[in-house]
């Protein structure tokens, strides 16, 4: 017990330092930190030895918070519960907001850790103590919010949350409170229904992040088998074809579509599809050999063959003849 007391105000000092640290204890539960790699890092990065660790229990606490007692916190009455967070029995209240004896006899402020004003860091490493392990947690850590200082408490709310789970708000509005330029995307004409709540922002993208070896790409969630999430939905152009069209597997569905919104009708990266196709299809030559092909040339998709008369409007609109764009089961050109 006393090597775990000493343990929660080191850790906070050290974690900091290095993230990996918090993981592998993370892993390892509080009882067997000694033994981790990241011990001797902990000891050698903390500034002082920490005052000694006083617990006094969450009864206690709430003795004067009458609002915040342990049965009203929703889902972390668990820890009381949770077998591997034993040595928190009792003391919920202080596994977020550390050892409170001193604060508890003085009612002293300044003696307890507030999440208010303490450094987005400092405030989601309490939370990372027992929220980092597994994979699919992993990103938590490490994810463009972490990375710019957005902590758990932006988006999560212990105490009074507003909708599942724990969070400040439903994850469409609450997103677009900082991507203000992603809430005008989704006015344009030709777009996904998110304002009519039809889709959210989460069923195509992780808040925390890809887990390791998902794709990282603006924090793509990845859906079975890493797969683009859209295809969770959009199924039919999942495939396997038996003649894809390159790009949809290479570049991603963002390769021609805007995925928020598009003021191009089908939600396309160019007003007029064969912009878009001719920007790709620009290789004369290719399947050639590198040397006969003409110097400079990217075998980014072949030209089309000359019977394509491109001032004629017959050939303009290129998804009237290779219909099955996405990939085919029957067509090498994607006739049908
Ligand atoms: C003797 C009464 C008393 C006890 C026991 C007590 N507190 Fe407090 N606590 C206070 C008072 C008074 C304040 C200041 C309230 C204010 O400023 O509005 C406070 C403030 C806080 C704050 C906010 C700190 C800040 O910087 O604003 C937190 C968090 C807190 N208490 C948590 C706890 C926890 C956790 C426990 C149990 C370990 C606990 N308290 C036990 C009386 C108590
Ligand atoms: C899972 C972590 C966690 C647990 C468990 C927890 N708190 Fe908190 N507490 C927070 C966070 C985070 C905030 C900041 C406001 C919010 O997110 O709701 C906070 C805010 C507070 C405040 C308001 C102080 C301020 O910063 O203005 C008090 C008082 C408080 N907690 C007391 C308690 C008591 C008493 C318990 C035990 C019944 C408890 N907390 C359990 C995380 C926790
Ligand atoms: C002492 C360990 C501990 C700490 C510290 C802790 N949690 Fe938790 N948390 C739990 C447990 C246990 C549960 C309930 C079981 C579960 O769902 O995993 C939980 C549940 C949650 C859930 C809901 C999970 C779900 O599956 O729906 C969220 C969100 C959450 N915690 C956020 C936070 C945030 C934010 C903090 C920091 C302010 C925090 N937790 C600190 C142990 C902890
Ligand atoms: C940008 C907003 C945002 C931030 C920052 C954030 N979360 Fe979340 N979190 C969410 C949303 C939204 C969900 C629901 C996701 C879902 O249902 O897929 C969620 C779900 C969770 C869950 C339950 C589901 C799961 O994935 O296990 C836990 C636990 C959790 N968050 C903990 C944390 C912790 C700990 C931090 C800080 C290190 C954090 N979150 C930071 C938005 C956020
Ligand atoms: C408190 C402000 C805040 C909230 C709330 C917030 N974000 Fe962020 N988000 C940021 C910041 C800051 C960055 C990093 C800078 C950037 O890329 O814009 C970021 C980055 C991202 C990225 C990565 C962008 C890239 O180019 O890699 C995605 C995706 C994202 N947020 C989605 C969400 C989603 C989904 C939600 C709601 C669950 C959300 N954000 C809520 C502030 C926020
Ligand atoms: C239909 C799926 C989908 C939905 C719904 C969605 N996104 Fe995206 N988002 C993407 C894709 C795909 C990209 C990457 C685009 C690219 O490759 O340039 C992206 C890029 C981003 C980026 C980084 C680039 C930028 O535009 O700033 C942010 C931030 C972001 N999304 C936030 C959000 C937020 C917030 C919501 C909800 C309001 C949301 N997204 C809803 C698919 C989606
Ligand atoms: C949660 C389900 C869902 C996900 C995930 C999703 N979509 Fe959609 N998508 C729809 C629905 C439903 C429509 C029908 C149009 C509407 O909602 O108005 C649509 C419409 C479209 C359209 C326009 C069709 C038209 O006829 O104008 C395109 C293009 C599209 N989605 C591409 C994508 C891409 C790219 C992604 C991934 C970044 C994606 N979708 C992810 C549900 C989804
Ligand atoms: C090479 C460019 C390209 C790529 C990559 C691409 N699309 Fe498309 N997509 C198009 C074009 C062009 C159209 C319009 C077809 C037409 O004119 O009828 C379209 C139409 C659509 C439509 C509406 C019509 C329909 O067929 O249902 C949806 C939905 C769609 N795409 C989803 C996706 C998804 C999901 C992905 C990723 C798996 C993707 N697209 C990748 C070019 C592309
Ligand atoms: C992001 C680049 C890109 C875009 C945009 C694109 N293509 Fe392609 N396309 C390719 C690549 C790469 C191949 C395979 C290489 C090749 O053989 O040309 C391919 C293959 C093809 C093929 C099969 C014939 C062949 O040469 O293997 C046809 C037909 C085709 N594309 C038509 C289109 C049409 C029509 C559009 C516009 C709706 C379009 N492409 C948009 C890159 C692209
Ligand atoms: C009137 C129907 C029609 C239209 C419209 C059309 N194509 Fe084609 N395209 C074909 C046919 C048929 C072939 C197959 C020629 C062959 O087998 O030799 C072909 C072949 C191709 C090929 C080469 C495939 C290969 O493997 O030889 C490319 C690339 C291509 N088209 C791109 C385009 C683009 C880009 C547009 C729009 C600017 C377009 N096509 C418009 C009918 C059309």
């Amino acid at each position: 017990m006393f090597v775990t007391r000493l343990k929660l105000p080191l850790a906070l000092f050290a974690l900091p330092v290095l993230g990996l640290v918090v993981w592998s204890l993370a892993a390892a539960g509080p009882g067997q930190a000694k033994q981790t790699a990241g011990d001797q890092t902990k000891q050698e990065a903390a500034p002082q030895p920490a005052p000694p660790a006083e617990y006094v229990g969450s009864e206690t606490c709430s003795g004067c918070h009458a609002d915040f007692a342990p049965d009203k916190l929703a889902y972390h009455k668990e820890i009381d519960v949770v077998k591997r967070l034993s040595e928190w029995k009792g003391r919920a209240c202080e596994s977020c907001h550390g050892p409170g004896k001193a604060h508890a006899e003085s009612a002293d402020p300044k003696l307890i850790f507030s999440f208010k004003g303490a450094p987005a860091a400092k405030a989601s490493q309490t939370c990372l103590k027992c929220h980092a392990q597994g994979l699919r947690s992993s990103g938590r850590a490490f994810d463009a919010h972490a990375r710019n200082s957005v902590a758990c408490g932006s988006c999560h709310t212990v105490h009074a949350p507003k909708a599942k789970p724990l969070l400040a708000g439903v994850p469409n509005g609450l997103c677009v409170t900082c991507h203000t330029n992603v809430k005008a995307e989704f006015f344009r004409p030709y777009r996904h229904r998110l304002v009519e709540g039809a889709i959210s922002c989460i069923d195509c993208h992780n808040p925390h992040g890809s887990p390791i070896g998902g794709r990282t790409t603006a924090q793509f969630r990845a859906s079975h088998g890493n797969e683009q999430p859209c295809l969770k939905c959009h199924s039919d152009k999942r495939g396997p074809f038996t003649f894809e069209h390159v790009p949809v597997r290479t570049e991603g569905c963002s390769a021609c579509h805007e995925p928020h919104g598009s003021v191009n009708p089908r939600m396309l990266v160019r007003h007029q599809v064969r912009f878009l196709c001719l920007e790709c299809h620009t290789t004369p030559g290719l399947g050639l050999p590198a040397g006969a092909r003409p110097s400079g040339t990217a075998p980014m998709g072949q030209t089309p063959p000359a019977f394509h008369d491109l001032r004629s409007p017959r050939y303009r609109n290129c998804t009237t003849c290779h219909i099955k764009i996405h990939g085919s089961y029957m067509s090498g050109i994607f006739e049908r």
